[in-house]
């Protein structure tokens, strides 16, 4: 033991990743390929949250999948080949964040756990994060970010680090703090899940959930994240995770055949054929496509066998599916 120095016991910190959602925002991509799954530069989304979750420690990972379950287990096992020990939970329905975080509590099994959300994406890990929830021994840490117009994020109201509120969607925030997506809960969480209520939108939200913990007097902390932190759910944003990615470049897999002119942010994902494009920018082709357009393909996700004559552009487009 080294003189002076005091150890502190640290508690098993697990993970749960949400991943259940039916990404109806990136349809029909992601009624072949669940979102959690699209390859983002050529990296499965996943792979992003395995390695922040490492980066703080944490191997022991629950996934929250829903229909998607077969194709997830397939894809990732048992995590061993990401250097992770994954379990799965299934959400029958997605119901809302709080509703599928429940699944993981016999996983979780009292101990102290960060939840992230499968299609989220950051620039910064945040291990200060972990380390500051552990050292504080709140209830309750969340990463936010100041934002510029925070009306359509929940947003955080605080006081020092401490949230005394939440409001989600406010028309006239008090704050510009908005919920970024990653959060570290003890076991105080479990008590306050069974007592909420479906929100407006017919969710059980997290949030809400958050603010019982606030008001039941638990200490809740707010992380100001100094990282980008990206949401890869709708084609605008998939497409600018992307070009941070890859440095609004281009990024051409193995094996592919590609006679089109390559502007900027384009991924052609390993094994695609693109045939007869003219130019494509700002586009992912996903691995194995058969892309063949007369024209240009701009701002476009495409996957399985596309042919269209003229331009393509603005569209996500998966073989036949609709
Ligand atoms: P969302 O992006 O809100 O939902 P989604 O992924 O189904 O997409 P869309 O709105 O386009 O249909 O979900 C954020 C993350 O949380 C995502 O990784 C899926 C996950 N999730 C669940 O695991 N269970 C749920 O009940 C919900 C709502 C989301």
């Amino acid at each position: 033991m080294v003189p002076g120095r005091v150890i502190i016991p640290t508690a098993t910190m697990k993970g749960v990743i949400l991943a259940a959602g039916k990404g109806t925002r990136l349809y029909p991509v992601t009624k072949a390929v669940p979102k959690p799954l699209l390859p983002i530069a050529n990296r499965l989304t996943l792979e992003y949250a395995f390695d922040r979750l490492k980066e703080c420690g944490i191997h022991d990972v629950c996934l929250v999948v829903g229909e998607n379950e077969p194709q997830m287990r397939d894809a990732l096992g048992d995590g061993g080949a990401h250097g992770i020990s994954l379990s799965y939970v299934r959400q029958v329905e997605p119901k809302g964040l709080a509703h599928a975080v429940g699944f993981a509590k016999d996983f979780v099994a009292g101990d102290d756990f960060v939840l992230y959300l499968g299609d989220a994406i950051y620039s910064e890990g945040f291990e200060a994060h972990v380390a500051r929830f552990r050292e504080a021994g709140c209830a309750n840490l969340n990463l936010v970010k100041p934002v510029e117009d925070p009306r359509r994020f929940g947003v955080a109201n605080v006081d020092g680090e401490r949230i005394v509120k939440l409001v989600e969607k406010p028309q006239e925030p008090e704050s510009n703090l908005a919920m970024a997506g990653m959060y570290v809960f003890g076991p105080q969480i479990w008590d306050v899940l069974p007592g909420l209520q479906p929100s407006g939108r017919g969710e059980y939200e997290i949030t809400d959930a958050i603010q019982t913990l606030v008001s039941n007097g638990e200490t809740v902390l707010a992380g100001v994240y100094t990282g980008d932190w990206f949401d890869t759910g709708t084609l605008d944003s998939f497409l600018d995770t992307t070009r941070y990615l890859i440095d609004g470049g281009t990024l051409v897999g193995s094996g592919t055949e590609v006679v089109a002119e390559l502007g900027e942010n384009v991924v052609v994902g390993d094994g695609a054929r693109v045939d007869r494009a003219v130019r494509i920018e700002d586009s992912v082709i996903l691995p194995g496509a058969r892309v063949s357009v007369s024209g240009t393909v701009r701002h476009c996700l495409l996957g399985g066998d596309v042919t269209v004559e003229g331009d393509l552009v603005g569209a996500i487009r998966y073989g036949d599916l609709e």
